[in-house]
């Protein structure tokens, strides 16, 4: 939905997240798997168990920070998790951690375009 002048770069870092956000979706399955468990990848009731909401930007600006709401939203989950799975289970957590890393590099992405904007 990115357009005008500024609009390829910013598609281009929303599509590397969204690449980067599958991984995760992947390597989380793969992970409960592992564990014995059903991934659920019904999108009946995907809405009410997601933990960030989706929200249509009004403008690339709009669009920006609406994503960076979702990143900390996905941080601040990471860390509970990271934090309920303490030394219970270090490959979980230690993926949880490598998750969360790349949360906050995206969350900085998106303060850096904020900046780039003026915004
Ligand atoms: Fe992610
Ligand atoms: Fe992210």
């Amino acid at each position: 939905m990115a357009t005008g002048i500024n609009a390829q770069s910013v598609a281009q870092e929303f599509l590397q997240h969204a690449n980067d956000e599958q991984l995760h979706a992947d390597q989380i399955a793969q992970r409960i798997v592992q564990l014995g468990g059903e991934p659920n990848f019904s999108p009946d009731g995907l809405t009410t168990r997601s933990h960030s909401e989706y929200v249509a930007g009004e403008s690339l600006v709009d669009m920006i920070k609406e994503d960076l709401v979702a990143e900390r939203i996905a941080i601040d989950s990471y860390r509970d998790m990271i934090n309920y799975f303490g030394n219970d289970d270090p490959t979980t957590r230690r993926l949880m951690e490598n998750i969360l890393a790349m949360e906050e590099e995206h969350a900085d992405d998106l303060v850096s375009l904020l900046e780039e904007f003026g915004a």
